[in-house]
């Protein structure tokens, strides 16, 4: 992995900020949530000690988690206006832009009043963004009002819960749980730049979410994982996939799930998820999405030098639990949503309003000719 150089288009290699959450940096250990490295943390910990972790500094004991998911399970439930707005929201509508409406919406019921609330804002939001997509998803496509107290132990255990109506096996439990670690944090990507910029302004955490969740749903950022899913399942093999892809980099055509701003030779997080997604084709006795997307993967670095990203293999394994395609990138939200807020967190405490300049580019400075002699 190393950084790419500062300067050009993207604010590419640019320090924009200081930060203690994250680093993704060659020079330090790679991608790291307060000093702890991801793999570690994905083999070790649940969901819900990242994002206590990433609220507080430190991982919690085992008291501390024990309250702390109690707390989560606790604030689950939805309010009935904002259920009623859920119903309202057509089955054909983008997930994404249900989210984007479901926390701005709550915002309007449960106002930030002032920074004091912040953690509790987070917490809600965390405990009740699976509730938020589930209860649309359920409506809008099934015509079922899901009952959003599952007393599933996990965040991931109650998102599957909520979708499937009976409780996951353990081992979709626990990727669901890897896969919220992996997505919870990455320093200063798009989305959370968007939620640092808004809470620069010092506005309140409900808009840092809403408009970080505008960024994240883009295909160049989140909305990759679904991207790639819609590519992977158009191939009935292995050779069918490396044909298409070899057409796709001719036709310089982008192949979503692979390359990254920051990393240039692989991405930590996949070769934990591909682990995960390899398990579950087991499970489910896959003989192609798999081997086409591992093929894919072969023919990327052969042929471009380009290595997958976190999203890739999190098609597959999402797939095989039975997670519908438009629903991949609202799991991203319901684990990113604890990065977001503790990047908001600490720009408030050290603020300064993010203001950078432009290089002007436009016509030399001129005067309004009155409209009536423009003809
Ligand atoms: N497929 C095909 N070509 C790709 C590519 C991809 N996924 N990612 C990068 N490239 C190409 C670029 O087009 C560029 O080619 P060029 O020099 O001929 O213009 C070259 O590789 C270098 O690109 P790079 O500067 O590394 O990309 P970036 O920093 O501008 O963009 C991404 C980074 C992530 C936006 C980009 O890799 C991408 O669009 N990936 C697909 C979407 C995706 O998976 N996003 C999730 C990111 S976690």
């Amino acid at each position: 992995m190393a950084d790419k150089k500062p300067g050009g288009a993207g604010l590419r290699g640019q320090v924009a900020g200081k930060t203690k959450i994250c680093t993704v940096a060659m020079g330090h250990s790679g991608l790291t949530y307060y000093g702890y490295e991801v793999g570690d943390l994905a083999e070790h910990c649940q969901f819900e000690e990242i994002a206590y972790l990433l609220f507080n500094g430190e991982l919690p004991n085992s008291a501390e988690l024990h309250a702390y998911k109690a707390r989560l399970a606790s604030l689950r439930e939805l309010p009935d206006t904002l259920k009623e707005v859920l119903e309202r929201i057509p089955a054909s509508a983008h997930p994404m832009d249900v989210m984007r409406t479901g926390v701005s919406f709550l915002g309007n019921l449960e106002t930030e009043e002032d920074f004091s609330q912040q953690k509790d804002v987070a917490d809600r939001l965390v405990a009740t963004l699976p509730g938020m997509i589930c209860y649309w998803y359920r409506y809008s496509h099934d015509g079922v009002r899901v009952d959003l107290d599952t007393g599933a132990d996990s965040i991931g255990g109650h998102f599957l819960q909520l979708l499937h109506d009976k409780p996951p096996s353990a081992l979709h439990e626990q990727v669901m749980n890897v896969s919220l670690v992996l997505y919870a944090e990455h320093e200063f990507n798009a989305s959370t730049f968007t939620a640092r910029v808004c809470a620069s302004t010092l506005s309140d955490m409900h808009s840092c979410i809403t408009g970080a969740i505008g960024s994240l749903r883009g295909p160049l950022h989140g909305g990759a994982n679904e991207k790639a899913m819609d590519m992977i399942e158009q191939w009935s093999s292995a050779d069918e996939a490396e044909k298409a892809v070899l057409g796709m980099l001719e036709r310089k055509e982008k192949i979503m799930g692979f390359g990254h701003a920051v990393y240039r030779e692989s991405d930590p997080r996949n070769a934990i998820i591909r682990s995960w997604a390899e398990k579950l084709a087991d499970e489910v006795g896959d003989t192609v999405l798999y081997p086409v997307s591992v093929r894919v993967e072969e023919v990327m670095w052969r042929e471009k030098k380009l290595f997958c990203n976190a999203d890739f293999f999190h098609a597959s394994a999402y797939h095989f639990m039975g997670i519908p395609t438009k629903l991949f990138t609202p799991i991203f939200v319901m684990s990113r949503t604890t990065g977001w807020s503790a990047h908001v967190f600490e720009q408030r405490a050290d603020n300064r309003i993010i203001r950078p300049n432009a290089e002007y580019i436009g016509p030399e400075p001129r005067k309004v000719v009155p409209l009536k002699e423009r003809g």
